[in-house]
């Protein structure tokens, strides 16, 4: 069973309607990473509600008034390479002062251990709400790998942001970081034998790098 209550499906129109184009084969190269990088940052939109605010004096040239600006923990992006960096580019344009992590793992075909190849994390992470970006929530291996990673280095405050999952993915992210959000665009069907989830969209790094 999904705990529904750890997981936000953004359900609007626009990004449904543009996940359905950026599923289909015949999307190229050129439209497929323009639709991956205006769904993360309608999906950072969702993501972000609950950022707290805090008011500032404003004279306007009318009068001066209070109002609302971002306040609180500064925010971390953590691209899982490599197609994570998509969703990363997008979302700093929205959030120029963020800074961006990134964290390269693959696992050890003889051991299933994962291997981190490269992690470059801002050095006050701790004191960041992090998201954690992957376009893709297949078995949940690499994201749970990925938010340990994090956890060792003291980040608390951690959602996991994906275009598309499957919920075996979701199942395991929930039972092994009870603490951490899920954002997704979409739940399918379920994983296939090589670990492709279906429907799906195909293998999201090929697709945004052109190669298949
Ligand atoms: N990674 C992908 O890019 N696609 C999948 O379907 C599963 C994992």
């Amino acid at each position: 069973m999904i705990d529904l209550d750890m997981v936000t499906v953004v359900k609007h129109p626009l990004v449904q309607h543009k996940l359905t184009l950026l599923r289909d084969e015949n999307t190229g190269v050129k439209d497929f990473r323009q639709l991956a990088a205006e769904i993360s940052t309608l999906m950072a939109y969702e993501a972000m509600r609950d950022l707290e605010l805090e008011n500032v004096t404003v004279k306007t040239p009318i009068t001066t008034s209070e109002f609302p600006v971002l306040s609180g923990k500064k925010l971390a992006l953590i691209a899982i390479l490599r197609a994570g960096l998509i969703m990363a580019d997008a979302i700093v344009q929205l959030i120029p002062a963020a800074k961006v992590g990134h964290i390269g793992l693959y696992r050890d075909p003889e051991t299933l251990k994962p291997v981190e190849y490269y992690v470059k994390l801002p050095q006050d992470i701790s004191e960041r709400r992090v998201f954690v970006l992957d376009p893709m929530l297949a078995t949940g291996g690499s994201a749970i790998d990925a938010i340990r990673t994090l956890q060792a280095r003291g980040a608390q405050n951690i959602k996991l942001m994906s275009i598309l999952a499957a919920p075996e993915g979701i199942r395991a992210v929930e039972e092994a970081c009870p603490d951490v959000d899920i954002v997704v665009a979409a739940i399918d069907s379920h994983l296939n034998d090589h670990g492709y989830i279906v429907p799906g969209l195909g293998d999201a790094g090929d697709r945004i790098y052109g190669t298949k």
